[in-house]
């Protein structure tokens, strides 16, 4: 039986009232979730809190609640900023880390996003830490180094518990909103690599090594993404607002469990 994630990444997108509706639309009409899918819905913060009494009250135990962002340090003079450790009253069991919009407007780069895996695990949450390439790097062949660099300074000095805990997201930048989803064979490439990369550096066997494929997922092309071997489900930014669209995909991964 194969593992899913299918992740909505709502970014800075939804009203309190648009949140309200499509959050119950997930939990009223999603046939009831198996146990090897999770549905992480992420919401912007001020939202969580509503999504994840929507989420508590549906009593789906596989939905969850996400975040798409947080500080590195649990509190402190950083106006605007929201840490882990507020994350959790609310239920909220993941965080979106190292997002490539953050790293393009907020300058956020490998060590930066470094500490905040170390922050998201020492607060017992789960990261979903993206990486991925620019066009420019794909067209000059850098893609597999690229891959390598963001994994090995990102996870730095992290233990290799928490690295097994850690859900991989790669997202060729280029695919991200464009509507021009990787290939098939792109993706299988990249996941192969991330794959040999983390099981030769640290030992950690390759079916317990979860990658997730972001990039204009939609419902036309996700049974195919979801079907791939090393595939273990999707990061979804524009088509996770779209409610017939995502429980179209996610339907597809209950076909592909
Ligand atoms: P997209 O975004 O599905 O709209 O391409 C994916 C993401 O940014 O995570």
């Amino acid at each position: 039986m194969k593992t899913f994630f299918i992740a909505g990444n709502w970014k800075m997108n939804t009203t309190l009232s648009e949140a309200k509706e499509l959050a119950e639309f997930i939990v009223k009409t999603f046939p009831p979730i198996p146990e090897n899918i999770k549905v992480i819905l992420c919401p912007p913060f001020i939202n969580i809190p509503l999504v994840s009494r929507i989420v508590k009250q549906s009593f789906q135990p596989n939905i969850f609640v996400g975040a798409q962002n947080c500080h590195f340090e649990n509190k402190g003079a950083f106006t605007g900023e929201v840490s882990a450790p507020m994350l959790i009253p609310y239920d909220c069991r993941y965080v979106i880390i190292g997002h490539s919009e953050r790293r393009k407007y907020f300058n956020e780069d490998n060590s930066l996003i470094n500490k905040k895996l170390i922050a998201v695990h020492n607060n017992n949450l789960i990261p979903i830490f993206c990486i991925g390439e620019t066009l420019e790097e794909r067209q000059q062949n850098k893609t597999l180094e690229i891959l390598k660099s963001q994994i090995e300074e990102g996870l730095e000095k992290l233990s290799n518990e928490q690295i097994e805990k850690t859900l991989i997201a790669y997202e060729p930048v280029w695919a991200i909103g464009t509507g021009i989803s990787a290939t098939t064979e792109q993706i299988f490439e990249a996941h192969n690599f991330i794959k040999d990369l983390i099981n030769d550096n640290y030992k950690i066997d390759k079916e317990k090594i979860f990658i997730l494929y972001g990039g204009s997922v939609d419902d036309k092309n996700s049974y195919e993404i979801l079907k791939l071997e090393n595939v273990n489900g999707a990061l979804i930014g524009g088509a996770s607002l779209k409610k017939d669209v995502f429980k179209h995909i996610y339907q597809n991964a209950i076909e592909l469990s």
